[in-house]
């Protein structure tokens, strides 16, 4: 329960909008990884990571990933709910060529967009509760890989 309050109070305290907070995890992302880059057809349409973030479809993107997350911090009484939907999307990112491995990238720039975006309230029990419910929407998003 603890847990569940410092998501929600976290999340809320972005603000309304949240795709700024998006731009900040993608662009990690593509620092971390930019090889997952070309993984979106449409980034043939920019030379540089930063031309890219600020394309229509990549803030497109951004904002259905933060609608996501949104969707996972109100569902978090009942998660379940969302495993088809997200074993669903896990089967469209292999799909499009996203391999289970980088997920673990993803979670560490969903971790410093926080931590840039929260400041002092970033703390190591919100770290791990952040980390805890990352680890489910993973676990769902990956039953959608066929081997
Ligand atoms: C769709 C790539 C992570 C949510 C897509 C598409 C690509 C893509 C290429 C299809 C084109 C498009 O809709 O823009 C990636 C890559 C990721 C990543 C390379 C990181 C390795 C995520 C994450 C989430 C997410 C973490 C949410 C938790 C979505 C959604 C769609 C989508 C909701 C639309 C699916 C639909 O059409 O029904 N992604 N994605 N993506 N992605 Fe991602």
């Amino acid at each position: 329960e603890k847990d569940k309050e410092l998501i929600r109070g976290s999340w809320e305290s972005l603000g309304k909008n949240k795709v700024p907070h998006g731009i900040i995890m993608f662009t990690r992302l593509f620092e971390l990884d930019p090889a997952l880059l070309n993984l979106f057809s449409y980034s043939a349409n920019c030379s540089i990571t930063s031309d890219c973030l600020s394309s229509p479809e990549f803030l497109e993107h951004v904002t259905k990933v933060m609608l996501v997350i949104d969707a996972a911090v109100s569902h978090l009484d009942d998660l379940h709910s969302l495993e088809d939907f997200l074993l669903n999307l896990g089967r469209k990112h292999q799909a499009v060529g996203v391999s289970t491995q980088s997920f673990a990238v993803v979670g560490e720039s969903l971790l410093y967009m926080l931590q840039c975006s929260l400041g002092a309230n970033y703390t190591a029990p919100l770290r791990q509760a952040w980390l805890n419910l990352y680890s489910v929407v993973v676990a769902a998003m990956t039953r959608g890989w066929s081997k």
